[in-house]
Order: structure tokens, then C-alpha cells, then sequence
């Protein structure tokens, strides 16, 4: 397929709910005919047009900042697939498609709470033992604003198993273990548990399905009355679990209480699991572009989850390792994309 333009903003191209011209999806099929009425959960796919219906259709203004994101959709649609396949198999990039498909509607489709539940482990299902850079490294390249939920949920969830299966290789000896015993909490490391964990990270964001997207997407600081309803998604999430029968407390801890400075569960002493839920959380936040704010770098990404372990009493042994085991890892993969993207 060719002279393909992947589209950061479906605005221009899909107007009362109808495409205005062919659209087709991230493999280059087509998606929807010009005048197909999209209902609103199938609008929220990431889109390719021809270029000359771009050029007819798009009233975008270039965004100033040449990040990967737009070097990537300089591209065209074989160039893009040549670079990712230079780095990741083939097999892989469908299995991201795949699974990012199913995300999008866990997000967006205003599923209840066991089907979305059904739905997370189902894509855990999927993805446990596969390679999570890879799938980083996916879901990193094929960033947008749109599905900015979704994608986050997935690197928050691809981090956190990392630093899950990266402690439990180290040995029994390590301060770690004392730092967990310190806190009176155990922490098992066998695969389901790690596997039930990870269900806390998949969905630490769940609530924001209860969030009007004006208000996720919006490009200008919220008013004191936003910001308050934004902050209820931790308490949102923890309805959706309610609803789902899920009564894992390990699980409810890290929905509820991933925003330390406004937890659901009061007065309880964080559990390990929710510090690196917590700095995961904020490091994706950060090092990724937004409506509303610009990609940090990892430096300065760094220096705000310092400024959170002061703030929040973390553990340093446990920041010292997310970052230099798993965060400064992922990265190094990151950079190498960028820098060959940029080097085309
Ligand atoms: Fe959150
Ligand atoms: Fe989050």
C-alpha cells in the first residue's frame, strides 16, 4: 500500500460520525469507505488516508516540535513498516495491532465492569511471556493523542511486569526483600501472582472510561472543578471492580491508591507494589507527549520521580532499581528507534 498518511487527529476526516474519504487501518486494509457511518468506539483506531485525500481534507497545522511521533508519519506507509520490522518481528507488530485493537475498546466502548475485567486477562493471556520491549517499542512508535489511555495503561503495564520478573530474579538476599519485610508486606513472586499483579497495572486507569475525553484530551490547565472530577478516576476504578466482583486487595490497593497524593484507601501503609506502580505511572505520564504538555527527557523525567520519592517517602533502594533495571533499559531501545528514525 502506498503514499499512505497516518493521521494524528481523525477530526478533518471524520465528520458527523461519516468518513469523508477511504480510510484504511495501521496494516494498510481498508477500514471504512468514504461516507461509512462510524459509530463512535470505531472512530477510536488509528487511521491511515491516501495522501491525496490528505492533502484535500486536512486543515492540521504542522505541530512545532520534530519528535519521533512526527518523524514517523513523514513516512510513508512501507517506509514505517521497513523501519519497525527492521527492529521487531513481524509477528510481533500484528500481535501489538492486535492487541491494542482490544485495549482501545476496553477503553472506550463502555464495557462493564467483568467484561473489562474478561477482556484484561485476556490480554495478559496474550502478552505474559512475550517480549515487553518489543511491545514497548510498538507502543511507543505508534504513539498518538488518540487511545492515550490506552497505550499508557499498556506501557504501565509492560514496565511494571519487567520490574516484576527483574526483582524476582535477583536473589533473596537483596535489600529488596528486607525493604518489603520492613513494610510488612508479602510479596509472592510466582508467575499467577505476578500474573494477578499485573491486572492492577493493566487497569490502573480504568475509572477514566467515567471521564468526558473533553476533559482527558484538554489542551489548557484544568479549572479547580475538573481537576476534582479528574481525580475521582482512582475512585471510579475501584467502582468498576466492585462491579466485576474483583476483591483481590492487591489489586483494589493499586487502582485505588496509584495516585499517592489522593488515594481512595486512606490510612493504610503503601504496599511496595503500588511505590512502582506509582513511579511507572509517572514516568510514562512524563516521557510522553500530550495534548498539554511536551515528551520530558529521561533527565528530567528522572529528577520529578526523585522529587516524588521526597515527596512520598519511596523507598530509594526500589527507585534506584526501577530506574537503572527496567526504566534506563526500555530507554536504550527507545533511543536507538529514534535516532534511526531521525537518521532516515
Ligand atoms: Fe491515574
Ligand atoms: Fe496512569
Amino acid at each position: 500500500m502506498r503514499n499512505l498518511v497516518r493521521l494524528s487527529d481523525t477530526a478533518d476526516f471524520i465528520i458527523d460520525g461519516k468518513a469523508v474519504c477511504d480510510l484504511y487501518n495501521t496494516k494498510g486494509g481498508l477500514y471504512a469507505i468514504k461516507g461509512t457511518l462510524l459509530p463512535k468506539h470505531r472512530q477510536r483506531v488509528e487511521f491511515f488516508v491516501r495522501s491525496a485525500d490528505f492533502a484535500l481534507f486536512s486543515k492540521q497545522v504542522p505541530a512545532q516540535e520534530d519528535t519521533t511521533r512526527l518523524q514517523f508519519e513523514k513516512m510513508n506507509l512501507s517506509e514505517y513498516k521497513n523501519v519497525m520490522e527492521s527492529f521487531i518481528s513481524k509477528e510481533t507488530i500484528e500481535l501489538y495491532n492486535r492487541l491494542i485493537s482490544d485495549l482501545t475498546d476496553v477503553f472506550s466502548a463502555g464495557l462493564n465492569g467483568v467484561t473489562i475485567i474478561d477482556f484484561a486477562e485476556d490480554i495478559i493471556e496474550k502478552t505474559f511471556n512475550e517480549n515487553r520491549v518489543d511491545l514497548y517499542l510498538c507502543n511507543k512508535a505508534f504513539s498518538s493523542f488518540n487511545l492515550a489511555t490506552a497505550r499508557h495503561s499498556l506501557s504501565v503495564y509492560l514496565l511494571f511486569c519487567e520490574v516484576m520478573f527483574d526483582f524476582r530474579k535477583q536473589s533473596r538476599d537483596l535489600p529488596f526483600y528486607t525493604t518489603f519485610k520492613q513494610r510488612g508486606k508479602k510479596i509472592n513472586f510466582s508467575s499467577d501472582q505476578i500474573r494477578k499483579y499485573a491486572l492492577g497495572a493493566l487497569l490502573h486507569d480504568i475509572g477514566k472510561i467515567k471521564i468526558p475525553e473533553e476533559l482527558l484530551e484538554k489542551p489548557t490547565p484544568l479549572t479547580n472543578e475538573e481537576m476534582e472530577l479528574m481525580q475521582q478516576h482512582s475512585r471510579f476504578g475501584i467502582e468498576i471492580l466492585d462491579e466485576a466482583g474483583e476483591y483481590s486487595p492487591e489489586i483494589r490497593e493499586m487502582v485505588g491508591n496509584h495516585h499517592q497524593a489522593y488515594p481512595v484507601f486512606k490510612d493504610i501503609e503503601p504496599s511496595p507494589l503500588v511505590e512502582i506502580l506509582s513511579m511507572i505511572d509517572i514516568f510514562d505520564a512524563c516521557r510522553t507527549e500530550r495534548p498539554y504538555k511536551h515528551a520530558f527527557s529521561f533527565k528530567e523525567c528522572e529528577k520529578v520521580l526523585y522529587e516524588n520519592k521526597r515527596k512520598f517517602g519511596w523507598s530509594s533502594y526500589l527507585l534506584q532499581n526501577v530506574l537503572d533495571r527496567t526504566l534506563r533499559k526500555f530507554e536504550s531501545h527507545y533511543q536507538i528507534l529514534q535516532s534511526t528514525v531521525s537518521g532516515m
